[in-house]
């Protein structure tokens, strides 16, 4: 962290030729568990990790805006009252879709002072752990800051969301924003997507010793396109056909009704979600009661039914489940969106060199490209660095 923090640092410096006015940073996330569920005003519990995306602020006097990162050659450069979802495209929508957002939240874009922005980041990209709600997340921080714009970070959360919806053009729901920016050290996010109320759910991953690794399939996905909105409008006909205003109305009891009335599909799509707010609802409770070892069971179920009910998963993911099964976790299961990224596992220390060499032994075994597994710490939410 120190490391990315002084790179920044210099690497503002070198760019823009002065010294930042401050430094802000936001984590990436893994959804332990409840996925598909945030845009049905359903429940999640993500956690922010020990992967942080870091930011370098300078202000400007003139309105206009300047970002830079370590991972593109190009600055980007805008007039700050221009700033539209037209306007912006590629890589600088997320941190630039921010600031536009912050317009729609109250920041008055024609007064607002101008800023130069520099970004790295060890959030890896493409593996669905959010490096894009980390992005937006400690923009939205420092913009919040130096516009003196006193908004909280539920509304900082919301803001990132518009700008992952309206600029980037993915239809994403409130669960990775709020993780970033709401996440607490070893601890979950247990949200409540309708009423946006959240409670900070201990892990004790460390006193069960246990660790969560993180199996990145390699296999790249964009929810701006395909897969994702399907899903998404799938949940919403289910919704609409069973007559509620959305699927987190529809409990466990009501599903033998549902099946009556939906077409096969659009029935096992529901069936996930509701299922999927339930198992969030029972890891919460086992959390509290039993303890991480507890939620092993869980955390299988979720898979089955993200590959069977929403089929978002794909056979890297479930191998990578599969194998992690059978070497000693005690739980595992593909985490984000799906069509890609990565997957979880839950285990004993002890055992974690033998379920790394396993997953790469069966990856090869298959034919997959090398997947890449490494252990997060469930870490603090965004902040100020200096
Ligand atoms: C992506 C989206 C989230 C959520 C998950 C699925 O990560 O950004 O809003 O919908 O997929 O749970």
């Amino acid at each position: 962290m120190s490391d990315i923090r002084d790179d920044v640092r210099a690497g503002f410096n070198e760019l823009y030729g002065y010294e930042p006015a401050g430094m802000w940073s936001a984590p990436g996330r893994v959804n332990l568990i409840g996925e598909h569920t945030d845009y049905n005003e359903g429940f999640v519990l993500p956690f922010a990790i020990n992967r942080r995306t870091v930011i370098a602020l300078g202000l400007r006097e003139d309105g206009i805006a300047r970002v830079a990162s370590s991972f593109a050659d190009e600055v980007v450069e805008i007039t700050i009252s221009e700033l539209s979802p037209e306007t912006l495209n590629g890589w600088a929508a997320y941190p630039l879709g921010v600031a536009w957002a912050l317009g729609q939240r109250g920041a008055d874009l024609a007064t607002v002072p101008g800023f130069d922005i520099f970004i790295d980041s060890d959030v890896p990209v493409g593996a669905g752990l959010s490096s894009s709600a980390a992005i937006e997340s400690a923009v939205a921080m420092a913009l919040n800051d130096v516009w003196r714009l006193r908004l909280d970070r539920p509304t900082l959360a919301a803001v990132g969301q518009l700008a992952e919806n309206k600029v980037v053009g993915a239809p994403t729901g409130i669960m990775d924003q709020s993780a970033s920016l709401l996440g607490q050290k070893d601890s979950a996010v247990f949200l409540d997507c309708r009423s946006l109320d959240s409670e900070i759910v201990d892990l004790g991953f460390g006193a069960a010793e246990l660790v969560l690794l993180i199996m990145d399939t390699g296999v790249t996905h964009s929810h701006a396109t395909g897969g994702y909105a399907e899903r998404r409008a799938s949940c919403e006909l289910g919704a609409r056909m069973l007559e509620v205003e959305s699927l987190r109305d529809v409990t466990v009891d009501d599903l033998p009704r549902a099946r009556n009335i939906l077409d096969d599909t659009t029935f096992r799509r529901v069936r996930h979600v509701v299922t999927e707010n339930q198992r969030v609802l029972d890891t919460v409770r086992a959390l509290r009661e039993q303890g991480p070892a507890a939620i092993g069971d869980l955390l299988d179920a979720s898979h089955l039914s993200m590959r069977n009910d929403f089929e978002i998963s794909i056979p890297e993911l479930d191998l990578a489940v599969e194998t992690a099964q059978a070497n000693g976790a005690i739980g595992a299961r593909m985490t984000g969106g799906g069509f890609g990224g990565s997957a979880i596992a839950l285990i004993h220390r002890d055992d974690l060199s033998r379920l790394q060499v396993a997953i790469d032994g069966a990856f090869a075994e298959h034919g997959f490209g090398q997947p890449d597994t490494f252990v997060v710490v469930p870490a603090h939410g965004a902040s100020r660095e200096s």
